[in-house]
């Protein structure tokens, strides 16, 4: 089985929407204690281009989660499986997250940093791929809408491939 991958965001599409959503968010927290939360793994290489163009200063921090089902779609059972390390209570946060599909993840994330006492809980997703979405959900900063299909690279997989690519990719499955 191979297959085949169409482009959908160039390496030069991202690296002008990251440095535009840099902006914004050093812009609106900047004069707080703000905490960037990747979400691994798909998050990390857009965290890592966000963070480096923030005009202000942030700590980075990770968590994990683990949602357990169908392989390409949140199954809405979510376990933390990396928690934070540094203390969050007080702290504005930016959760940084790769795509946000059915929403499952992103709103359950944001009600559990909420409890860790938070002070402001805000999203920035790369891609929001609103035609799943299962949650009513505010995303505060987004890269890019796209409307369906399934996409890799720059840090998404599929079956943990295609991570490693500089650009964003549909992927078109080949019987
Ligand atoms: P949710 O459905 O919004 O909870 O998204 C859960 C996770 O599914 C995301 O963080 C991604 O890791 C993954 N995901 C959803 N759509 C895609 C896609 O098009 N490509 C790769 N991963 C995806
Ligand atoms: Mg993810």
């Amino acid at each position: 089985m191979s297959d085949d991958l169409k482009l959908v965001l160039s390496p030069e599409d991202i690296n002008r929407r990251v440095s535009e959503l840099a902006a914004e968010i050093s812009q609106d927290l900047g004069a707080r204690d703000l905490v960037l939360v990747g979400i691994l793994k798909g998050a990390f290489i857009f965290l890592s281009d966000l963070a480096r163009q923030m005009t202000c200063s942030c700590y980075l921090e990770f968590v994990r989660v683990a949602s357990y089902g169908a392989s390409t779609e949140s199954s809405g059972n979510i376990e933390l499986t990396k928690a934070p390390e540094m203390e969050l209570a007080g702290h504005d946060v930016v959760v940084v997250e790769d795509i946000v599909d059915t929403g499952l993840t992103v709103r359950w994330l944001k009600d559990y940093l909420a409890e860790l006492g938070c002070r402001r809980v805000r999203v920035c997703a790369l891609i929001d791929k609103p035609e799943r979405r299962k949650v009513d959900l505010e995303l505060d900063y987004v890269g890019f809408r796209v409307p369906k299909g399934f996409l890799v690279g720059y840090g998404l997989d599929y079956n943990e491939q295609y991570r490693y690519l500089p650009g964003v990719y549909e992927i078109v499955r080949q019987g």
